[in-house]
């Protein structure tokens, strides 16, 4: 992945960025990257992944794997399977998919070894300093009540993302940190990258606006 700062939009399951909506948004997000000369990433629903890599060049994420081998798993997301469609990494342990530590280590071990870029999100200072010992490429802290409140972490709780940072730096200083939840201005994305986050991972500011593009170029305004 191209060096900071990011966005990645989490695409969830949204109407807005499902099927056909996801491919739309998909350009426009490309289009506001190439505009801004910011860089811009998005996590699509698996069943949209392919689609969607067909028709845009910007880094595509998977929103999640599970923690399986091929063979006898009815209804699971297999981690080669992912990699086929031309994904760029993953999102991995996101609050609204939470995973075991094992399922984790399983996961980031499984990213490394496929050269998949990993995402591993996290919900506090506590579990980010354990997340750096899986030595994922980025930790996205994300506190889970602020989640598509609009109320934007960078603002809300500015501690967070500083402790984070500091703790994970602790660790392992080659981590970059992302921050998320509630993030949808230009004022959220500068906050953020002030208190030490290389990027954001946000969905619902974006998704959810009328003129999704605008949106996106708002959000860049400022940096
Ligand atoms: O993964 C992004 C996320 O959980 C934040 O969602 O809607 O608050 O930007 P939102």
């Amino acid at each position: 992945m191209s060096k900071t700062p990011i966005i990645i939009l989490n695409y969830k399951t949204y109407t807005e960025s499902t099927g056909k909506n996801a491919v739309q948004l998909s350009k426009y997000v490309q289009e506001a990257s190439e505009e801004s000369g910011i860089n811009m990433a998005i996590a699509p629903q698996a069943v949209d992944l392919y689609p969607i890599i067909s028709e845009v060049d910007i880094p595509v994420y998977s929103q999640h794997m599970d923690a399986i081998t091929p063979g006898g798993h009815t209804g699971s997301t297999l981690p080669e399977a992912i990699k086929e469609t031309g994904v760029t990494g993953t999102l991995i342990n996101h609050s609204e998919q939470r995973l075991t530590i094992a399922d984790i280590d399983s996961i980031v071990e499984k990213t490394k070894e496929m050269e998949l870029t990993s995402v591993l999100c996290t919900n506090n200072v506590k579990t980010s300093a354990a997340a750096a010992s899986f030595n994922p490429d980025y930790i996205a802290i994300e506190p889970p009540e602020l989640i598509g409140t609009g109320i934007p972490v960078s603002q809300a709780n500015p501690e967070i993302v500083e402790n984070t940072v500091e703790e994970i730096h602790k660790i392992n200083k080659e981590i970059n940190v992302l921050c998320g939840a509630g993030i949808s201005t230009g004022e959220d994305m500068k906050a953020a990258l002030e208190l030490g986050s290389q990027g954001v991972l946000l969905a619902s500011g974006i998704i959810k606006a009328d003129d999704q593009k605008q949106a996106l170029l708002d959000l860049v305004s400022l940096i």
